[in-house]
């Protein structure tokens, strides 16, 4: 994995900014009710959760890196801090949406933060997360697939998603606007979202 802390400060600009943000921001929004109040996971420098409450929603968020988080503080004061993924400080079926933004793909295995999402979020509620990073990185720039199943990969969330708890219900995408490759175009990401069952499996 990449070091955010090094990476902080050229993050946004690196990674299609503003309008990658937006774009991200809109997707998620579009599978949350209005006004939700949303933990994010990975929240990075906080410009896509700032999008988020640009379009109603109320963002807390966590990140391993205090680098990004420099960043994410000023965005979001208050309502951030450093923790893992998978061993969140927050207490178990009251969070009503869970987002993970490029975060999974990034984790030798995803299952123990899908353990820890079905562990926090409240009967009913909603795990949006990105799927198959790379592959949609590939796609777009004409390159050949590659291997193993990365950790982010669709069937495989969908899998775990069984195991907790976790229904997969509707699925969007949004442009990776800043993303291509030379030669390539901009990357489509898909996006997930799963809802916790009500009874406990
Ligand atoms: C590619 S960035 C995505 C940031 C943000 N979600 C966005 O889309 O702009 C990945 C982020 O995941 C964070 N991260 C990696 N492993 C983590 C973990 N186990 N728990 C919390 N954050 C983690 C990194 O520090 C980094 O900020």
């Amino acid at each position: 994995m990449l070091d955010y802390d090094d990476e902080a400060d050229v993050y946004d600009r690196t990674r299609g900014g503003q309008a990658r943000a937006d774009a991200a921001a809109a997707a998620l929004s579009g599978l949350l009710p209005s006004r939700s109040v949303i933990l994010d996971l990975a929240i990075g420098t906080g410009i896509v959760a700032a999008g988020l409450e640009t379009l109603g929603h109320r963002v807390v968020g966590v990140d391993l890196s205090t680098g990004m988080l420099r960043h994410a503080v000023r965005r979001l004061p208050g309502r951030v801090t450093r923790a893992d993924a998978t061993a969140l400080p927050v207490s178990s079926d009251c969070v009503e949406a869970v987002t993970a933004l490029w975060l999974l793909h990034l984790l030798d295995n995803a299952e123990p933060v899908m353990v820890e999402v079905a562990r926090v979020l409240r009967p009913g509620g909603l795990f949006l997360t990105t799927a198959d990073k790379r592959s949609a990185d590939r796609l777009a720039a004409a390159a050949p697939a590659g291997s193993p199943v990365a950790q982010d990969n669709c069937a495989r969330l969908t899998v775990l998603g069984v195991r907790h708890n976790l229904q997969l219900t509707a699925a969007t995408s949004f442009v990776g606007h800043g993303q291509a490759r030379p030669g390539g175009v901009d990357p489509v990401y898909p996006v997930l979202a799963f809802r916790r069952a009500v009874g406990r499996g």
